[in-house]
């Protein structure tokens, strides 16, 4: 087995596990969530939830894996051995592993989106709902897609912490900020973009309810990679001096502005288009946005041309490096607790996954009548139970192991590095970890369970 790593600058770490953070969840689901829930309001809600929920949850993760050093079942069993608490570090490897088989499906759209883009053919579609889904229901494109994205990931895990992670975090992620950047800009300079602004910045109290509050919980935890094992994971590679509280409020601070940016390039693009609503739900992405770029731009084509290469160019580097985070814990379980060479490791997640998510990817085409469970496909029901069950589930346990089970004066060694930094909200975040957010957290869970319906 190899020597274990860790990242090699602060900077490398905060990168890292803001691409973990910054991904589909910001660029696709979140302007999603925002239009459907009413805008200025739902984001409102949003950040408090990021707040007080995600940065005490991230912290947490970040503590058992940078004290232990340890994968995540192995972080566990360390911290709590021989008790009911490792089923959590099972439960984090397998999770990431499950994510995986169905987040590359729609990573590999992404590269679909921006070889077309490049091409040409996004802003010449006739009929953008008809395109995507003739696309999705194919038998082999998607698959090869969906196979090219994880061979990329593959390619970064398999090269280890350093020199694959670290280092192409550490390229990614500029990149990524500075198209969004420009694409602000872009989407700023059009007509019609005040209407999108105001649906962005005017919050309308009287839109929040139980259901808004709920959704933007969800979407907090998922956007900030909370809950499953990525987060410790990655944390288990933090060096010794590492500032656990900052570099949480770092990645959150980061991972919001990505996606409030998101909604920004969305939204003023969207309403300065009269015939497309913003509340188009998860098509918005993939089918009203090549409308938009070709009403907006169809007079000047280069400048259509260039917003969408960027913006499909975008969403596949915020999902790639999204995708290296989910691919780690198991790769990592694998390789430490089985003595493999980290090669192998990778290949037996990356092979596996690429197998399972044939069945995902199938499932808009020939396999879309292969229902179980309420009716839902191969796809839905990896969505389903990863995001709505052992998110939610995760998140609890998360938060009692560390507000109950550990000791404090661990976990206060650890967030202050031994006493070498102040963290005087220490007891505010010992009581969210104790009370609040489990309280909440099953709040969330019962909601999308639909027992409050
Ligand atoms: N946070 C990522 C996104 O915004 C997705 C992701 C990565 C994730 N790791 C996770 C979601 C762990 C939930 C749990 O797209």
């Amino acid at each position: 087995m190899e020597q274990r790593t860790n990242f090699h600058s602060k900077l490398g770490i905060i990168l890292a596990s803001a691409g973990s953070a910054v991904g589909l969840g910001n660029v696709w689901r979140f302007p999603t969530e925002v239009g459907e829930n009413g805008g200025a309001a739902f984001i409102l809600v949003y950040i408090l939830c990021v707040v007080l929920l995600g940065l005490p949850l991230m912290v947490s993760e970040f503590v058992i894996g940078r004290h232990t050093h340890k994968n995540t079942a192995d972080a566990y069993r360390q911290l709590a051995p021989r008790s009911g608490w490792v089923f959590q570090g099972y439960l984090g490897v397998f999770t990431s592993w499950f994510i995986l088989c169905y987040y590359s499906v729609v990573a590999g759209w992404t590269l679909k989106y921006l070889l077309s883009a490049l091409a040409g053919r996004v802003t010449t579609i006739d009929d953008s709902a008809a395109y995507f889904s003739t696309f999705t229901s194919s038998p082999w494109l998607p698959l090869l897609c969906m196979v090219a994205v994880m061979m990329m990931c593959h390619w970064v895990i398999a090269r280890g912490v350093q020199a694959g992670i670290e280092k192409s975090s550490k390229m990614m992620m500029p990149l990524l900020l500075l198209i969004i950047a420009v694409l602000v800009v872009c989407s700023f300079s059009m007509p019609g973009s005040e209407e999108g602004l105001r649906f962005l910045f005017k919050p309308d109290f009287s839109k929040i309810n139980s259901d808004v509050i709920l959704s933007a919980m969800g979407q907090a935890f998922f956007s900030l990679s909370i809950a499953m094992g990525c987060l410790c994971t990655y944390a288990s590679y933090f060096s010794d001096d590492a500032k656990l509280v900052k570099t949480a409020g770092s990645v959150a601070l980061i991972d919001t502005i990505v996606a409030i940016m998101s909604g920004f390039i969305i939204f003023p693009a969207v309403f300065s288009v009269a015939e497309v609503s913003p509340d188009a739900g998860p098509g918005l992405v993939f089918i009203t946005l090549p409308t938009v770029f070709q009403i907006a731009f169809g007079s000047v084509p280069f400048i259509g041309w260039f917003f969408a290469v960027m913006f499909y160019l975008l969403l596949l580097l915020a999902a790639l490096t999204s995708m290296m985070s989910i691919h780690e814990p198991t790769t990592a379980f694998l390789l430490e607790r089985f003595h493999l060479q980290r090669r192998t490791a990778t290949w037996i997640v990356t092979l596996s996954c690429i197998f399972v998510g044939v069945l995902c990817s199938l499932s808009f085409g020939p396999l879309s009548d292969v229902r179980f469970l309420f009716g839902m496909t191969f796809f839905d029901f990896f969505d389903f139970v990863s995001a709505k069950i052992f998110l939610p589930v995760g998140g609890i346990i998360i938060s009692l192991f560390v507000g109950w089970r550990l000791d404090r004066q661990l976990v206060f060694d650890e967030v202050t590095n031994h006493g070498a930094l102040t963290f005087r909200l220490f007891p505010v975040y010992r009581f969210i970890l104790r009370w609040l957010a489990p309280i909440a957290i099953g709040l969330i869970f019962l909601n999308e369970l639909g027992l409050f319906k």
